[in-house]
């Protein structure tokens, strides 16, 4: 059974609203998912999943440094060829999706697109657009 696996940074539970609601879409579609902060993610279970989503807010430009280290690390534990996504809520630039999903490509991961980005808090507009995104990484892991 494939598995997708949905890990956030959120200091204020903006994109761990856009995180939620990915796992909901996901699950709509009879695929397992887990959902979680990814201080509480294990590395080999986030890169033993058929598709990994990494959402992040973006901070003085880019993501945090820790979360950064948890990307390098899950790059280095074998994550080619497997489908990912990135997402995220800023406030004025929203650099932090952009930098995970090139940083995901030269791990080999393949993208869905869009990288989806939230201004603030999701609206229910905003939320329904994650639910889509988690539709289709359910769609691409069953194939
Ligand atoms: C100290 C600080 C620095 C920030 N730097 C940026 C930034 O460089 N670019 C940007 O788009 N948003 C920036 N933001 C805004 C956050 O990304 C935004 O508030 C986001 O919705 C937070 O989402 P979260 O609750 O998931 O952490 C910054 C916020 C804080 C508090």
């Amino acid at each position: 059974m494939p598995k997708v696996f949905v890990v956030y940074l959120s200091t204020s539970g903006n994109t761990k609203a856009m995180a939620e609601a990915i796992a909901q879409g996901v699950s709509s579609r009879n695929v397992d998912v887990d959902v979680m902060n990814f201080h509480e993610a294990k590395i080999k279970d986030v890169a033993a999943a058929d598709a990994i989503a990494i959402g992040s807010s973006t901070f003085h430009y880019k993501m945090l440094p820790p979360l950064e280290k948890f990307i390098n690390d899950l790059g280095k534990a074998g994550v080619k060829g497997k489908t990912g996504a990135a997402f995220g809520s800023y406030g004025w630039s929203g650099e932090a999706p952009v930098i995970i999903a090139d940083k995901m490509r030269e791990m080999g991961i393949k993208v869905i697109d869009p990288v989806l980005r939230i201004q603030y808090q999701p609206t229910d507009k905003d939320l329904e657009e994650c639910k889509r995104l988690g539709k289709d990484i359910a769609n691409k892991v069953k194939g």
